[in-house]
């Protein structure tokens, strides 16, 4: 499925950020989110078996389901999850090289900004919609209000800090379609994930059910 940022912005109010352990844990969670209505995913590169698991998920998934990559750092990271299957790429910042490397793939992509000196750079290379990274401590809802009167033409998704809680703050703002956050995928005590908890935290912020 070939889609675009505003594609992955209309898709609903928070991109989960999923870091998987293993590839059945991506296969099983993806499928329980999907259920649920989640139709983005991002699956961060922060673990050995990541970008086997954006393949194996990618595959598994209807159509409609928009699979990406997280935690890119640089061309390597991209051209690797392009080549794994992910549909589109979110960095915690941006480089140069990162920058060019996203052109030439042509993948929707959300550079990583924390300020208005980076947002204005990631705006000068092309970049209109952006990760505002780590939310939470780098100013949150505020700090994106005031961002929106000087750089209307941008649009962020804050992340890093945002929970059930918080997210209005942000959704409220004209510059913020969509959040992203870890919190909807829940942890037991034993360290697996709760497939029944995470179901009702998608399904809470999930546009489309199934
Ligand atoms: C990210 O990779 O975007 C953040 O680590 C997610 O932050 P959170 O865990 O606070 O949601």
């Amino acid at each position: 499925m070939t889609f675009t940022v505003d594609d992955i912005f209309n898709a609903g109010t928070v991109i989960p950020v999923l870091a998987y352990q293993s590839i059945e844990e991506a296969l099983v969670t993806s499928d329980t989110l999907y259920q649920a209505g989640i139709r983005v995913f991002e699956i961060t590169l922060r673990h050995e078996t990541a970008l086997e698991g954006i393949n194996a998920v990618a595959k598994a998934l209807p159509k409609d389901a928009m699979i990406g990559a997280g935690t890119i750092m640089n061309a390597t990271d991209l051209n690797k999850a392009r080549d794994a299957g992910a549909g589109f790429g979110i960095s915690p910042g941006l480089t140069r090289d990162l920058a060019i490397a996203i052109q030439n793939t042509g993948l929707p992509f959300l550079p990583g900004t924390a300020t208005l000196s980076e947002a204005m750079m990631a705006s000068d290379l092309g970049f209109k919609a952006l990760k505002f990274f780590p939310a939470s401590v780098s100013g949150g809802a505020p700090y994106l209000k005031a961002a929106g009167a000087v750089l209307p033409s941008i649009q962020f998704c804050p992340t890093g800090g945002i929970n059930m809680q918080n997210k209005e703050d942000y959704l409220a703002l004209s510059n913020v379609p969509v959040v992203g956050g870890s919190w909807i995928v829940v942890r037991g005590a034993d360290g697996a994930i709760d497939q029944e908890q995470t179901y009702k935290n998608a399904v809470a912020v999930a546009k489309n059910k199934s």
